[in-house]
């Protein structure tokens, strides 16, 4: 049964300072600012030097979020990580719990690609909603610039590295509204970072698989196809389980995959442009932190309000996507 209701109180975000920009990358493939720029919206993206953790990237986004909500490390009783580029493979939410000075707190990696911010925020809900935590810490962050053929232009264009933090809270008014959450593992092989093993024998008729993984595989034209399709399909769902319609919408922020899948949508659902947050021709596609970035810029800079009503949508691997409605802030 549900007795308590969460309310989104804070927010931060971190990105590298090493930005790459249109020009830069048509010095390293057969590709143009004029082609990247007009077929995503991308200028430019930040990217990870080698000496920058994942962890370390969450952990600033975290402290920023936690200084927001006037909330100290010793709070949280749950960090989620959403991110699929971890540190360790065994996951890096532990290392930003120790980061932060959060020795209490539960920490544990949620992997759902670029729908990990959406699937990540349910998540955390669903932990205050049910009366077992009080506080809970999300960061979106992602590495994917370690995961990039960068030789492959149809996909190095796209991706850019960051982070992005939200702090909830147990509050008597439920500020998530709605939401819906979907997966097509059928449609697996449409983008994927998959598992190479090679063959190791151990002793005799005993062997095993180990490898390697590939780098970032995508078919642009099927994810495209299935975000304008289904992202305003989610969107919807979750507006009608707010018992609320796009009129109702103050922000639509989605993730930051290509300003037309962006502006695919908003049209579909009547979205008038200037309600779209969009950043991704600073970021790129940061997969799990877009989300949380474009949110946070968008608080920071005033534009979004305590009280304004948002729609989200992730949308990526797996196939997975969701949407989610929530209001900002205390009120
Ligand atoms: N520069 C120049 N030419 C290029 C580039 C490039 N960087 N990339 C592809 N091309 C060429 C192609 O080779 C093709 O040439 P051809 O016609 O001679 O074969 C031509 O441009 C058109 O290619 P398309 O793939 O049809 O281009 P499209 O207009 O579909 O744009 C894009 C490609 C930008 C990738 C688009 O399909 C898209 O945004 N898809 C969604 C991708 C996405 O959002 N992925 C992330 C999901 S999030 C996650 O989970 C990580």
């Amino acid at each position: 049964m549900i007795t308590n209701g969460i309310a989104i109180i804070g927010s931060g975000s971190a990105t590298p300072t090493l930005s790459l920009d249109n020009l830069s990358l048509s010095q390293m493939v057969e590709t143009s600012d004029e082609w990247i720029s007009s077929r995503t919206g991308i200028h430019a993206r930040r990217l990870a030097n080698p000496n920058l953790n994942l962890s370390e990237l969450a952990t600033t986004a975290a402290q920023k979020a936690l200084e927001q909500a006037e909330i100290a490390p010793q709070q949280i009783d749950l960090i989620i990580l959403a991110t699929s580029t971890p540190d360790d493979l065994f996951g890096s939410a532990s290392q930003v719990q120790a980061n932060l000075g959060a020795p209490q707190a539960v920490a544990f990696d949620l992997t759902a690609a670029c729908s990990g911010f959406v699937f990540g925020l349910v998540t955390a809900a669903q932990f205050i909603q049910t009366g077992v935590y009080q506080t809970v810490l999300l960061i979106g962050a992602d590495i994917l610039s370690r995961w990039v053929d960068w030789s492959d232009r149809r996909t190095c264009v796209l991706f850019g590295d960051g982070a992005g933090a939200v702090v909830l809270q147990r509050s008597p008014q439920n500020n998530l509204l709605g939401f819906e959450l979907r997966n097509d593992g059928s449609q697996n092989a449409c983008l994927n970072v998959t598992y190479q093993p090679q063959p190791k024998t151990l002793v005799d008729d005993l062997t095993i698989g180990q490898g390697r993984y590939q780098a970032i595989a995508m078919n642009g034209k099927e994810v495209y196809r299935f975000a304008v399709t289904k992202v305003p399909e989610v969107i919807e769902k979750a507006l009608y389980r707010a018992n609320l319609t796009a009129n109702d919408i103050d922000w639509l922020i989605l993730h930051q995959a290509n300003q037309r899948i962006l502006d695919a949508v908003a049209d579909r659902l009547n979205i008038p442009s200037e309600k779209v947050v969009s950043n991704l021709a600073h970021y790129g596609n940061t997969s799990a932190a877009s989300i949380p970035l474009a949110l946070d810029e968008a608080v920071r800079s005033g534009k979004v309000q305590s009280g304004d009503i948002i729609a989200t949508s992730g949308f990526g691997a797996g196939l997975s996507w969701g949407a989610a409605i929530f209001r900002w802030g205390r009120d």
